[in-house]
């Protein structure tokens, strides 16, 4: 645990001296996820799971992706993976639309996320099958808790609160609110649900969907990722990456650790 204690207190001096690199970081992120051999496990998991087009649950026949165990799959790259990667994955951020593609695929978007129809279904009954659900309810409470703008102040959002938002977000993705990235030109991210056949609950359906597309605080949030990236993934991961002790021990913590470190900075 010592040694754990050190890389988290020199994660925090590290994080103090962020500065910016050009490239293109999804693919650097891809890159610093295939050098560490627990990310890079978890991600051959849910890519091998989440394969292909969405498939029914009995499904027996070759190929196809069943969904349960896409989205399972994904929730646990997102608990068991370093957050520092896998954010990284998520929040990448892209000036060219071969980037922005490549992240709006990186999780598995025909499979986890669209279909199965062409339409989208209605947000209500996606957040109505959350808020059913054990296991996305609280993810969804806490998203909300954590991401959404202070009531009556629509810009009001603490800076302070980002890393737990983008923890937030991140803890949707493999949940029936599965956000992802909208298309290749943008960074706007939604679930895979529409407003359209709402009647007369339209207006409780956009300010859920809002939520996603038109939040200032989970915007900043995601932004703020980027100028914490080269200390996240340059400096911090090349002393760790072959010690071979002390990260599993972060990365069995994720969640927590990076919790307590967040709240301090
Ligand atoms: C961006 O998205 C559009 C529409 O889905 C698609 O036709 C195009 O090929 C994409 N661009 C890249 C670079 O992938």
């Amino acid at each position: 645990m010592a040694c754990c204690l050190e890389s988290a207190l020199l994660l925090l001096l590290l994080l103090g001296s962020a500065s910016s690199t050009g490239g293109n970081r999804c693919v650097a992120a891809a890159e610093a996820c295939t050098a560490d051999a627990q990310c890079q496990q978890l991600r051959s998991e849910y890519v091998a799971r989440c394969l292909g087009r969405a498939v029914p649950e009995d499904w027996s026949g070759p190929g196809g992706c069943v969904r349960s165990g896409c989205r399972r799959a994904l929730r646990r790259f997102f608990a068991r993976g370093p957050p520092a990667l896998t954010h990284a994955l998520l929040f990448c951020r892209c000036e060219s639309p071969a980037c922005a593609e490549r992240r709006r695929q990186t999780f598995a978007p025909a499979c986890a996320f669209a279909g199965p129809g062409p339409a989208p279904p209605s947000c209500l009954q996606v957040r109505d099958r959350c808020e059913r659900s054990r296991l996305c309810r609280p993810r969804l409470l806490a998203f909300q808790a954590s991401c959404a703008p202070a009531p009556g102040s629509r810009d009001s959002c603490p800076e302070e609160r980002g890393p737990r938002c983008r923890l937030a977000y991140a803890g949707l993705i493999g949940t029936a609110i599965t956000p992802n990235y909208l298309d290749n030109v943008s960074a706007r991210v939604a679930p895979w649900c529409g407003c359209g056949d709402s009647g007369n609950r339209l207006e409780e359906c956009e300010a859920f969907r809002k939520l996603f597309t038109r939040n200032p605080c989970l915007d900043g949030a995601m932004q703020a990722f980027n100028p914490l990236w080269p200390s996240v993934l340059q400096d911090w991961m090349k002393p760790y990456r072959n010690t071979g002790h002390c990260f599993p021990q972060v990365s069995s913590m994720s969640v927590l650790t990076a919790l307590a470190l967040q709240a301090l900075l």
